[in-house]
């Protein structure tokens, strides 16, 4: 099982860091399977997963629920649960225990979002023995919008203070949303601890996409930085129209996928029910 020494040495040996989001033990095995260093819980679950418009619609009891199934999956990958908004942005006196409940429920590390107070909520829970990732850039938890941050250089330089800020409070890894690469390069030049890009370019210390936008899976929209690595949807509609014809054609279920009673049984059930 990796553990956080692992997830930073990777920057210093070169070695770029892959994360992928899963919400289920079916996808985490995958992806467990596959080498993936960080499985995220993301709090894209909202979208992806549960149809909801805002990932601030999902709150501890879902994200506790998604981090356990997850975590009953990853034998060697590093899980990091997503805090919900309502677990550390409304009170941050809270962010201590939720993170607590995160880590009970099986993650490893925590991610928290960009937000007025996040240095000061970053440094209590990591005091509290919790290792934080921290998200800068496009934080859709309070974002007004989902376009690229970051694009002149007074919001660059704010950017890179954030990620400053997260390193200075212990986080031992900054995820930088949809930014323009020039400046996720900077950030990952002047942090010690590793970067994780998702739509801010290749200079990134590692990289993050959701499961759901590699797999095909979520039609709703498909963000520019995100690549289909497979296009499972239009195979997984093929085959559920596949089932609902052979059954509707009573060609399934055939003998192959059926039990039978043996003869003599169907003789004493005979003499039973007659
Ligand atoms: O919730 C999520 O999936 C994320 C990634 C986009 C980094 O925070």
């Amino acid at each position: 099982m990796k553990n956080v020494a692992d997830i930073v040495a990777q920057k210093s040996k070169g070695r770029r860091i892959t994360v992928l989001t899963a919400y289920d033990y079916p996808i985490a095995s995958f992806l467990d399977e596959a080498g993936i260093d960080i499985i995220l819980v993301g709090d894209s679950l909202a979208n992806v997963v549960l149809g909801l418009k805002s990932t601030t619609e999902v709150g501890m009891k879902e994200m506790l629920y998604h981090t356990g199934a997850v975590a009953r999956a990853a034998k060697n990958s590093f899980v990091v649960a997503d805090m919900p908004f309502e677990a550390y942005q409304l009170e941050g006196r809270l962010a201590v225990g939720n993170a607590q409940q995160l880590m009970e429920a099986g993650a490893k590390a925590v991610k928290i979002e960009w937000f007025e107070d996040c240095a000061d909520v970053a440094s209590a829970i990591v005091r509290a023995g919790i290792p934080v990732m921290g998200h800068v850039g496009l934080t859709p938890q309070t974002a007004q919008d989902m376009k690229v941050k970051a694009k002149d250089a007074p919001s660059a330089r704010a950017v890179i203070d954030q990620a400053l800020a997260l390193e200075e409070s212990g986080c031992f890894s900054v995820v930088l949303e949809c930014i323009p690469q020039e400046v996720a390069e900077v950030i990952t030049r002047q942090l010690k601890v590793p970067t994780i890009g998702i739509g801010a370019g290749p200079h990134c210390d590692g990289q993050v996409l959701v499961v759901h936008d590699l797999l095909g899976l979520f039609s709703r929209y498909q963000p520019k930085f995100s690549k289909k690595y497979a296009d499972l949807g239009p195979r997984i509609l093929e085959a559920v129209r596949t089932y609902k014809k052979e059954v509707t054609e009573g060609v399934f279920p055939d003998d192959a996928h059926s039990f039978h009673l043996p003869p003599d049984e169907i003789k004493k059930l005979r003499s039973l029910i007659e």
